[in-house]
């Protein structure tokens, strides 16, 4: 297996309730490396460019104003086969659906606000980090 590097957004929905450390503990204990960190506030602009591949699903408009309500927090996560993992320690995007012990089972209220979000592909890890970090800001 190769270590991977993927994109984290924990969400306005967590970040509101506080959640930023108890979430990063359910990532270290699953084994990755946070190598980048930052929080910030999304634009319209970086919301629907980031989203841009949901641009024509009913629930467009909604994501983009759901991710600028409040601060985000972007994270760069490193390890074995980092995409896939990262998304079983997610859960299923519906938290109705997400697997026991999973962050979004843990913490999300409903899919709008599920807490996390992860790259689902090497190609879109790769553009997603290169969205929001230079080589610079990401160390391991
Ligand atoms: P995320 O992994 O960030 O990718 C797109 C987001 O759209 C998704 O998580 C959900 O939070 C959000 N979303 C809102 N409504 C839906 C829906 N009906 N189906 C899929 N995603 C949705």
């Amino acid at each position: 297996m190769a270590v991977e590097q993927t994109l984290s957004i924990i969400k306005p929905d967590a970040t509101r309730r506080n959640l930023t450390g108890a979430i990063n503990k359910v990532i270290e204990e699953a084994g990755l490396r946070i190598v980048a960190q930052k929080r910030l506030r999304l634009s319209r602009l970086q919301a629907s460019t980031f989203y841009a591949v949901h641009k024509e699903r009913p629930f467009f408009g909604e994501l983009v104003e759901t991710m600028v309500s409040e601060p985000v927090v972007i994270q760069v996560l490193q390890g074995e086969n980092a995409i896939a993992k990262y998304r079983d320690v997610m859960g299923a995007t519906n938290p109705e659906n997400a697997a026991a012990g999973t962050i979004r089972k843990l913490f999300a209220l409903n899919i709008g606000e599920n807490s996390v979000h992860g790259s689902d592909s090497a190609e879109n890890a790769a553009n997603e980090v290169r969205f929001f970090f230079s080589g610079m800001e990401i160390v391991g």
